[in-house]
């Protein structure tokens, strides 16, 4: 399949079937992770998967801290117009499908907070450190991992939630101090046929995001 092709295709996933992902299978997806370009090749990442008590544990943690978070947070503040515009136009199609879905906004939040019931949860972790290339290269990770999941048939979350948590995350899971939590990716096989996983999405054409100079 084409590169682009699996590019597009790729969603984000918000209701899984019960079936769990081999431990094979996540490993294929960790090691295309681990080729993601990164500076001087330092490999400055980490995972941690979880599963079963592990993931239970901590999705108990989120809903407890996150709801709290959310109040201190205003979740529009310096968001340019046109951002929060398609941030609302994507709200009215997730909250539109969850209730189709049978799930009301509160469902939803609460949902957010436990990696929406998904059998499996990847943290991605880099070092904390003064400036922001082993977060890029985390993110280069992390967005590696999504690709070769959505190519096993896995569907994926990113969910910033977690690290909205990152102190209480780290502490529940003895992750150290001087480590950063970039972020969380709930983790599974989708439900067929859900409306949550299968609303309109779309793109601004990249000509209206595009400068092309010397050309
Ligand atoms: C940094 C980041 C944080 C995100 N956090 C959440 C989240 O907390 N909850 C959620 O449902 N989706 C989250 N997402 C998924 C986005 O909502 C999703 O990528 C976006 O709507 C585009 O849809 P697509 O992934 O289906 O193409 C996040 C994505 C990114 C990149």
């Amino acid at each position: 399949m084409d590169l682009l092709e699996v590019m597009r295709a790729r969603r984000s996933i918000r209701m899984f079937a019960k079936k769990v992902p081999s431990k094979k299978i996540i490993q294929e997806c960790l090691e295309a992770a681990t080729w993601a370009p990164n500076p001087s090749n330092q490999q400055p990442w980490e995972f941690v998967v979880l599963k079963g008590k592990s993931l239970a544990t901590l999705s108990e943690v989120m809903c407890e801290v996150f709801p709290q978070k959310m109040k201190e947070l205003d979740p529009y503040k310096g968001i340019p117009a046109s951002c929060a515009e398609r941030k609302d136009e994507t709200f009215k199609h997730i909250f539109s499908a969850a209730r189709d879905a049978g799930l009301d906004a509160q469902d939803l939040f609460q949902k957010n907070c436990s990696f929406y019931d998904a059998p499996l949860a990847v943290l991605f972790i880099t070092h904390r450190i003064e400036h922001n290339l082993y977060r890029f290269a985390t993110v280069a990770a992390l967005e590696n991992f999504l690709l070769a999941a959505h190519v096993r048939g896995l569907g994926t979350c990113w969910l910033s939630s977690v690290a909205a948590c990152q102190e209480e995350v780290k502490s529940v899971l003895g992750i150290a101090e001087e480590k950063e939590l970039l972020d969380g990716v709930a983790l599974g096989y989708p439900l067929k046929g859900s409306p949550l996983n299968a609303y309109p999405r779309t793109r601004i054409p990249v000509e209206d995001v595009t400068t092309w100079l010397g050309f």
